[in-house]
C-alpha cells in the first residue's frame, strides 16, 4: 500500500501525514469520511443481535432507576417496547464479527496494523441518547451511520480525573468543552485515547465505533513474565557466586539489586520470546469459544479446493504474521508456529486476503508444509469453508 496517497477516509490526509499528526496525538474531523455511506445495518437489525446470547450489549438510560443506569444483555423482545421516547442508547460490542457488511467497513483501515483492531460497536440511540461524558483508553474512529450526533469534545484525561460515583460506568464528573461538531451519514471523527467525550443524538441514529486496542503497561509486564517464567528452569537461582562478607546481615544491600537487575535483563531481552508472546497474546480471539473446527485430512482439503470450495477467515480469528532471524512465523487465534521462510508469502495471503481458493493458493497446493498448515488452520477454527447461500 503506498501511504503517500491522500485518503478520502481520512479527508485527504495521507496516512503517514495522519499517523504524524494525529494518531495518538488529537482528534480529527473528517466530513464525509465514506461519501454516500450506505448504512449497513438496520436499528431493528441491531436490536435483534442483541438478543443473541453470543453477543456483548449493553443499553444506557440517562433517567432509568438511577442517574445513567446500565442495563447488560442479552435482552428479549419486550425490552426494547419498555424503552422511553428519549434519552437511552443501545450498544453492541463487536458487530464486524456477526455482520459481514460491517466487517468490510474496516477494509480502509488497513493503513494501521490489523492486530491493532479492537472491533466495530455499534450503538442506537433516542434522540437525546449518549454515554454521558467519559475517555476511552484506546483510539477510536466515530463513524456517524445514520441520523445526526452531536460530539462534544473536552479536557485530556488520566487516572486521576474525578469520575461520578456510578457502579457501573466511568462517567466524568466535570467536562470541559473545547469542541463541538454535529455529523451527519459518512462523516467520521478520530480521538484519540484519554481525551474526553460526550456524543449525544439529535435524532434517532447510529454510531459504529472502529475502536483500537493497546495492552496496558501492566498487562504487557505480567503476562510477558508469566509467558517466560514457564521457559525457565526452576534450578536457575538468584546467585551470589563471589559475594563479598555482608556489611550488616540485616541489610539487602546495593550489590543484591545489581545481581537481580541483571537476572531480569538476561531473560528480558530475548527477542524470539518476546515476538512469541506478543504475537500469541494480540491474536488471542476475543470470544475463543466462536472460533472451532475439525481435523480435515489434506488429501481432503486439496479435493475440496479443487472441486472450487472457498475459504474464508472466520472472523472471529485473529491472525498476524512475523520475520525473524530467516525464519517466519504465522501467528493464528492465540498459537505460534515458526515455518520455513519459503511460506513467507503464504502467511501474507492467509493474514490479508478476505477469501482463498484454488486460484490463489495455486502454488501452495504442492507444497506440503503449506497444505498441513492450511489444514491445521481449519482444525483450530481460524480457517473455515464459506457456506453456498
Ligand atoms: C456511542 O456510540 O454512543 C458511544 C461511543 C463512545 O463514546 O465511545
Ligand atoms: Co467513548
Amino acid at each position: 500500500m503506498n501511504h503517500d496517497t491522500p485518503l478520502e477516509l481520512l479527508g485527504g490526509l495521507t496516512a503517514s501525514q495522519f499517523l504524524r499528526d494525529y494518531w495518538q496525538k488529537k482528534p480529527l474531523l473528517i466530513r464525509q469520511a465514506f461519501p454516500d455511506f450506505q448504512n449497513p445495518l438496520e436499528p431493528d437489525e441491531l436490536a435483534g443481535l442483541a438478543l443473541e446470547d453470543e453477543v456483548e450489549s449493553r443499553i444506557v438510560l440517562e433517567h432509568g432507576a438511577h442517574p445513567w443506569e446500565l442495563r447488560r444483555g442479552p435482552f428479549n423482545e419486550d425490552t426494547f417496547g419498555n424503552l422511553p421516547e428519549k434519552d437511552w442508547t443501545l450498544l453492541v460490542q463487536a458487530v464486524d464479527q456477526f455482520v459481514p457488511e460491517v466487517n468490510s467497513l474496516l477494509e480502509p483501515f488497513r493503513f494501521l496494523p490489523t492486530w491493532r483492531i479492537d472491533d466495530v460497536m455499534v450503538s442506537y440511540a433516542a434522540p437525546g441518547g449518549g454515554v454521558g461524558p467519559h475517555f476511552d483508553n484506546y483510539d477510536v474512529f466515530l463513524l456517524q451511520g445514520h441520523g445526526r450526533r452531536t460530539w462534544k469534545l473536552g479536557q485530556m484525561c488520566d487516572n486521576q480525573s474525578p469520575l461520578l460515583a456510578h457502579a457501573d460506568l466511568r462517567i466524568l464528573d466535570g467536562f470541559e468543552q473545547a469542541d463541538e461538531f454535529t455529523l451527519e451519514p459518512g462523516d467520521m471523527l478520530y480521538l484519540p485515547p484519554r481525551l474526553a467525550h460526550y456524543g449525544i443524538a439529535v435524532d434517532e441514529c447510529m454510531t459504529y465505533s472502529v475502536g483500537f486496542r493497546a495492552p496496558s503497561a501492566s498487562e504487557v509486564l505480567t503476562h510477558f513474565t508469566d509467558f517466560l517464567g514457564q521457559f525457565i528452569p526452576d534450578e536457575e537461582r538468584y546467585s551470589d557466586a563471589d559475594a563479598l562478607p555482608a556489611v550488616d546481615p540485616g541489610m539487602i544491600q546495593q550489590d543484591a539489586l545489581v545481581r537481580l537487575k541483571e537476572l531480569i535483563a538476561r531473560h528480558m531481552n530475548d527477542d524470539h520470546l518476546l515476538l512469541t508472546w506478543f504475537g500469541q497474546f494480540m491474536t488471542e480471539p476475543r470470544y475463543p469459544e466462536l472460533v472451532n473446527g475439525e481435523a480435515l485430512p489434506p488429501q481432503e482439503l486439496l479435493d475440496a479446493l479443487a472441486e472450487g470450495a472457498i475459504l474464508i477467515r472466520n472472523p472471529s480469528a485473529r491472525m498476524a504474521w512475523a520475520e525473524m532471524d530467516g525464519y517466519v512465523t504465522l501467528f493464528a487465534s492465540g498459537q505460534s508456529r515458526l515455518l520455513a521462510p519459503e511460506l513467507r508469502e503464504l502467511l501474507k495471503l492467509l493474514c490479508s486476503a478476505d477469501a482463498l481458493h484454488q486460484d490463489n493458493l495455486q502454488p501452495w497446493l504442492e507444497h506440503d508444509e503449506a497444505v498441513v498448515l492450511i489444514a491445521q488452520l481449519i482444525e483450530q477454527g481460524s480457517l473455515g469453508f464459506a457456506i453456498d447461500e
